[in-house]
């Protein structure tokens, strides 16, 4: 751990759930922070008040110039404030050396920003080498690092960026964000510049280590689902650092504060139900799993037993493999191990998310998995149909009985309505949910 962790932390107060031990982040907070840059008539962001409790994530969200990014390097004092205080565990920013500062604040930006002339562990090692950690320590951070962020350290930590993904030069950037374990981390648009299969995955990983670490962490982002899937709070900023509204996703989807916001949600999310719910959260449904290894006659038998006309196979850890359908099965007297590359959603993905997997692959349903890639189950276009069904019915009802105590209209009905339709557009073309691969 470094230092600054014992200087710094502090107890939480304002997050006092059961689950507090876990918590390695500390609280931030700006009072009344004001950047004016030379020669600017305007302040790029001015008066800006914020609170983000220990272990929690805000996304900062807006249109372009509206200043998220100057509020961001405030916080590490890659831009110095022109006025204000910041706090980060209660202990003023200002008063410490910046390079010393910075060493215990992790920093993510679009595209992992990699040294292309050092290898991948070496972009991983920099801060902790900074610190002067020994040899040994740093190799054994680098390694549990790539794991964390899902590379395999034999075989990615000698290569240099060029020889990465997009995808995996960001994951070796969020891992060299974490590499000195920093209470507080900073990112700004980290998942910009990567197709939306791999934003997906990118934030379901970035979740998935939030859980374990529960680090504070501050994240600008231009897109609107992506802050309502990753955010325990979003402020939506408008020019000049004004704070348009500061909430949780749920209360911002169900009361924007203004005009303004309803113009940027509404703009950017036209199926906000879909982006509210996770995966994880619904009935999933279940079908017949094979297990690599297994006897195939016992399997058909299972699976006609059932009802059944395809099975998900499984390595031996429950990871899910590929579709089969029921003749294949026929074919192997034992459950072969042959990998299919089947495209899967975490359980942390939304159901947002889930469908444009669907789209994406022409599938129509997805495999769910949970911890260490084990199968969950699978959830169909069907099943997001009904849901959206639901919430409009909710919604409706809602509706009449705000008009009986004549009280404003519960908001969303419309985009509910229309994202039925559009799913139900979807719905005709995969096949149904006896019918197993798609
Ligand atoms: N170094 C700088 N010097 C002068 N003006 C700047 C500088 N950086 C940003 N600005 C201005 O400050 C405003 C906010 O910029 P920025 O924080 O980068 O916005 P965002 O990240 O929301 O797109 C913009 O009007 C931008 O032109
Ligand atoms: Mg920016």
């Amino acid at each position: 751990m470094p230092d600054m962790t014992t200087t710094q932390t502090i107890t939480p107060t304002t997050t006092a759930t059961a689950t507090d031990d876990a918590v390695s982040g500390v609280d931030i907070e700006l009072v009344g922070v004001t950047k004016r840059y030379p020669g600017q008539k305007k302040a790029a962001v001015e008066d800006v008040n914020l609170h983000i409790p220990a272990g929690q994530i805000l996304m900062l969200v807006g249109p372009s110039g509206c200043g998220k990014t100057t509020t961001l390097k405030m916080i590490n004092r890659l831009i110095e404030p022109s006025s204000g205080q910041i706090l980060i565990g209660g202990e003023d920013a200002r008063a410490k050396d910046a390079d010393e500062l910075r060493r215990h604040i992790g920093y993510v930006i679009q595209g992992g920003s990699l040294f292309p002339h050092m290898t991948v562990a070496a972009n991983i090692a920099m801060v902790p080498q900074m610190l002067g950690w020994d040899k040994k320590r740093i190799t054994e951070r680098v390694d549990e690092l790539l794991d964390l962020v899902g590379l395999d350290p034999a075989r990615y930590r000698d290569r240099y960026p060029r020889e990465l993904s997009g995808g995996q030069q960001q994951r070796v950037g969020v891992a060299r964000g974490l590499a000195a374990d920093p209470p507080v981390i900073l990112m700004d648009e980290p998942f910009g510049a990567v197709d939306p299969i791999t934003r997906q995955r990118l934030q379901d990983e970035l979740l998935s280590i939030q859980e374990e670490l529960r680090k504070t962490i501050v994240c600008v982002t231009h897109d609107f689902d992506e802050a309502v899937k990753l955010g325990d709070q979003i402020a939506i900023l408008r020019e000049g650092g004004e704070i348009a509204q500061l909430d949780t996703p749920a209360n911002i989807l169900a009361a924007p504060a203004n005009r303004f916001v309803e113009n940027f949600i509404g703009a950017g999310s036209t199926l906000k139900q879909l982006t509210l719910s996770r995966v994880g959260e619904i009935d999933l449904e279940q079908t017949t799993t094979a297990t690599v290894g297994e006897s195939g006659p016992e399997v058909l038998q299972r699976a006609r037993t059932n009802g059944h006309r395809a099975v998900v196979v499984l390595d031996q850890r429950r990871r899910p493999l590929r579709w089969d359908w029921l003749r294949a099965i026929e074919d192997q007297p034992v459950i072969s191990d042959e990998n299919h590359d089947l495209v899967t959603v975490d359980r942390r993905a939304t159901l947002n998310d889930a469908l444009d997997t669907m789209l994406v692959s022409g599938h129509g349903g997805v495999v769910v998995t949970g911890r260490r890639d084990e199968y969950l189950g699978i959830v169909r276009i069907g099943a997001l149909v009904n849901l959206l069904q639901e919430t409009r019915e909710q919604a409706e009802q809602a509706m009449s009985e705000a008009a009986e105590l004549e009280r404003p209209a519960a908001p969303d009905h419309a985009e509910a309505a229309l994202a039925a339709e559009v799913l139900q557009q979807h719905a005709e073309v995969p096949p149904t949910a006896e019918e197993g691969p798609q």
